[in-house]
């Protein structure tokens, strides 16, 4: 006798993907949550079950789902914050839970949602970039989407890593405090520092409510999240960390680790009391700082630079959904007069000609029909946006075409920034 799949199952498995993509998708109702979720795992080959920190910063009218009969295949939605770019915060459309099911993969789906997602930000018109970490680097680029920062995860054994002599601690102070202190403290400090680091996101409270979460089953073995807060004399705040320990014995003794998850301070005194404090705790032998910036001054401030090792992993992906807006918005540390040929196949409201004019106090950015001087693609043009990635690099990389000699060197000095992107979290 043969078995036979019932109906059910065969209904429910069905693999067809509609005609007329786009209009079938449609936003999931704050009910709907689990059911999105239930899709994310499937997509992600993963048990996500710990989602109570996404269900506290989901906003259902700015997602977008696909069903095939009464079962979601597909997933995608937008956080609304904001970005820190070189010389101003803006609002950023932070695109996040995409996934679509194994049974309606490489059919167009994505395409679909990345294209009405685009769109309606474009006509929302307050957000002038989209911004996404990507679980595959070759998803993304398709889509206008250019690796713009970066996350150094640092390594080493603290017992090599000694503050230089020339790097003054001040007179301030490290305490340790409970959660409740750190946010009355840290929240006020991190939106006063926020402006001045390219990559930093906006943190409503319910983000803060979902970054604190610290359920026990995902800590794998390390401690609770602890809290540093670092202050001058007077009691103004100028710093925090937030990191973890994992205990561990060798044969030799003690060998455990910390785990530094983020660390924010105005000035180099507060920096340095912090790192002080962190790298000189009792029985702890290795440091791990894994969502640190690529450009973290922890190792110039060590008497051996060697000590710490970094490898570079990519941060956000950055793409322009309103070109003229969002390089008016940005600032430039050299004055730039340029006119820019963008290729943009994807959100074809940004192709054509700009004239860019900016400099450390203004930007410019409007239509022209005069001849260009350099010409890329909208993925490439994300890319150097958060003045991280160099145009240079890129344009050796040959996805720059230089028109007007001279020009590239002029727009790599221009898009650069003297702040490297720092991204310590994921959405
Ligand atoms: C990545 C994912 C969303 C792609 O969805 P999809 O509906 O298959 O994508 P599309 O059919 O629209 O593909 C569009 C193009 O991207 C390419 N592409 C899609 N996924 C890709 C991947 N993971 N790696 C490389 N290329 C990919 C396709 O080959 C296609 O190329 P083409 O235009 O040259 O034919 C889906 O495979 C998925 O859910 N993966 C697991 C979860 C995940 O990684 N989500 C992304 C989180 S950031």
């Amino acid at each position: 006798m043969e078995t036979r799949l019932t109906d059910g199952v065969i209904q429910s498995r069905q693999t067809s993907v509609p005609d007329d993509l786009e209009s079938r998708l449609r936003p999931f109702t704050a009910d709907e949550f689990d059911a999105a979720f239930a899709c994310l795992s499937e997509g992600f080959g993963e048990d996500i079950t710990d989602v109570e920190g996404d269900r506290m910063v989901f906003e259902p009218e700015r997602t977008l789902g696909l069903w095939d009969g009464d079962r979601v295949v597909a997933t995608s939605g937008i956080y609304s914050r904001e970005i820190t770019i070189p010389g101003a915060v803006v609002p950023l459309a932070a695109v996040t839970l995409v996934s679509v099911s194994p049974t309606h993969r490489r059919q167009g789906v994505l395409t679909a949602m990345m294209g009405r997602q685009l769109r309606e930000v474009q006509e929302r018109g307050t957000e002038p970039i989209a911004a996404l970490y990507a679980s595959e680097g070759s998803i993304y680029g398709r889509f206008g989407y250019g690796l713009a920062s970066y996350q150094g995860q640092l390594k080493g054994e603290t017992q090599s890593m000694r503050l230089r002599s020339d790097v003054d601690a001040g007179n301030g102070r490290v305490y340790p405090v409970d959660e409740k202190d750190f946010r009355s403290a840290a929240i006020p400090f991190y939106d006063e520092i926020r402006p001045d680091t390219p990559g930093l996101l906006s943190r409503k409270d319910q983000w803060w409510d979902s970054l604190l979460l610290d359920p026990e089953k995902q800590r794998n073995g390390r401690s609770a999240r602890r809290y540093l807060l670092h202050a001058e004399p007077d009691g103004t705040v100028t710093g925090f960390a937030l990191y973890r320990r994992k205990a561990d014995w060798a044969d030799a003794g003690p060998d455990g680790t910390v785990i530094v998850v983020e660390l924010h301070a105005r000035h180099t005194a507060a920096r340095a009391a912090l790192w002080r404090y962190l790298l000189s705790m009792d029985l702890v032998r290795h440091l791990s700082a894994p969502l640190a910036g690529r450009d973290d001054p922890l190792r110039h401030m060590l008497t051996d630079a060697r000590a710490v090792g970094m490898s570079q992993g990519d941060a956000l992906y950055v793409r322009l959904v309103d070109v003229g807006a969002a390089l008016a918005a940005r600032r430039y540390p050299t004055t730039i007069d340029l006119i820019l040929d963008i290729e943009d196949k994807f959100c074809p409201w940004n192709a054509g000609r700009w004239r860019l004019t900016g400099g450390p106090s203004y930007g410019r950015c409007v239509r022209t029909e005069g001849d260009p001087d350099l010409a890329m693609t909208a993925e490439t043009l994300g890319a150097v946006y958060l003045g991280d990635t160099s145009l240079g690099t890129l344009a050796a990389a040959g996805r720059v075409r230089e028109i007007t000699p001279g020009a590239v060197a002029a727009a790599t000095t221009a898009f650069g920034w003297p702040a490297a992107t720092y991204s310590p979290e994921g959405f």
